[in-house]
């Protein structure tokens, strides 16, 4: 059953509206999204699902900004840097009847204009033409940018928010909030919930403190993330340990990539996808598990599917002058080839963002360090039984 707001939000999606979708954590923004997804195809309407983030994509069934408009992963994103698409996916574009994005909160407002720049530089129009539904909570995570990219982007734009971007103002979404947090069914526990999101201290979280470890681990920092890992890996006794180093040749480092410098698995142990890979469901942030096959074949087991994993080479290209041809021409300067995934017991709380679970710990020896990212890791679990903080 739907509830009233819900209910609002189908109806005007339906009707061809332009809409930002917007309410607390849980409180079943992406639960609709995905049968206003299905109620649109069944009129007949080309529908494409996005997030800027890859588990935020997956759990909508959908793909990253990034990968579906072939956006350059660094930067801040200018006309000129908006690619050339294929003209197979210039035909999508032109088919797709409404683009939804879910998680806007993380979506920075050059990434918003570079969809629409994108394409209006392949002549698909603009996405002015098109039906969008932004969904979100902006009290949750903040678009992830260095401090460099920040002020570049504050010189173009009013906040590094989606709302300020140039094409926001021309969708002119309808907003429609949701009510009634639909993750969790205990009043106290929602309200304190509540006085977190505002920004408020609550005592009432204290009493998680030394539950012992329960379901997935998550952490502000990366290198919480790894020791966790690292220990998942050495609960598993009784498999071969497998090692992969990455092979980088030239001018290339490991940080230029999304990849590990070296992998450390053994079979059965928890994984997550790296890349995104065209004609297969695996994403940036498909969580797995680790499968050794015959003859050392190696599988990614996603919904009780095995999908071959393959080491993947990466080149880092650089543009440099050719004096003979007075030309600037790319060149490669080096590459690294890896497997394209790594452990998971443990994710960042940024991550996580969007994912719903039964259990989890919340490892704070290290203080969240942004607005909304205590708010997002707390309001993950469904029950406070299910809830374990490490302080
Ligand atoms: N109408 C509904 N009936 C039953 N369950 C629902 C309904 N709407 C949402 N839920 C459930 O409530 C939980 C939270 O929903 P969902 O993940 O869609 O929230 P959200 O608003 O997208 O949260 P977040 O801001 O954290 O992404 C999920 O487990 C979902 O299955
Ligand atoms: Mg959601």
């Amino acid at each position: 059953m739907l509830t009233e707001s819900q209910n609002t939000f189908l109806n005007a999606a339906l009707e061809g509206e332009n809409i930002f979708l917007t309410g607390k954590a849980g409180t079943g923004k992406s639960y609709i999204v995905k049968q206003v997804i299905q109620a649109l195809k069944k009129e007949g309407k080309q529908v494409v699902a996005l997030a800027p983030t890859g588990i935020a994509a997956t759990n909508i069934e959908g793909q990253t900004i990034h990968s579906f408009f072939n956006v350059q992963p660094f930067g801040v994103i200018k006309f000129e840097d908006c690619r050339f698409l294929k003209s197979q996916k210039r035909d999508i574009i032109r088919k797709v009847d409404t683009f939804i994005i879910d998680e806007v909160s993380m979506l920075r407002p050059d990434l918003l204009d570079a969809i629409n720049m994108t394409m209006q530089k392949n002549g698909c129009g603009s996405l002015f033409n098109k039906q969008v539904i932004l969904v979100g909570d902006l009290k949750q995570l903040p678009p992830v940018a260095d401090d460099n990219t920040k002020s570049i982007l504050l010189g173009m734009y009013s906040s590094v928010q989606f709302d300020s971007a140039r094409i926001f103002t021309k969708i002119k979404p309808k907003v429609i909030e949701l009510t009634d947090v639909l993750r969790q069914d205990n009043p106290e526990f929602i309200e304190n919930l509540n006085i977190v999101r505002e920004g408020g201290k609550s005592g009432y979280f204290r009493q998680f403190i030394g539950k012992g470890q329960k379901g997935v681990i998550l952490a502000p920092y990366n290198s919480t993330v790894a020791k966790y890992n690292k220990l998942g890996l050495d609960n598993i006794k009784d498999e071969k340990a497998y090692s992969f180093d990455a092979i980088i040749e030239g001018d290339a480092k490991i940080s230029d990539f999304n990849l590990e410098p070296i992998i450390n698995v053994k079979h059965g142990a928890k994984i997550m996808y790296l890349v995104n890979s065209p004609n297969t469901p695996l994403c940036n942030g498909t969580l797995g598990t680790f499968i050794v096959g015959k003859d050392d074949n190696y599988f990614i087991k996603v919904n009780n599917i095995e999908y071959p994993l393959e080491i993947k080479t990466f080149t880092k290209k650089e543009y440099i002058y050719n004096e003979e041809s007075d030309e600037i021409e790319l060149r490669e300067i080096g590459s690294i080839s890896q497997y394209p995934f790594k452990l998971a017991y443990a994710i960042s709380i940024h991550k996580s963002q969007g994912l719903t679970f039964e259990e989890c710990t919340i490892d704070l020896t290290s203080p969240c360090f942004q607005e909304g990212q205590l708010y997002v890791a707390l309001s993950r679990v469904k029950t406070p039984e299910g809830l374990s903080i490490i302080y």
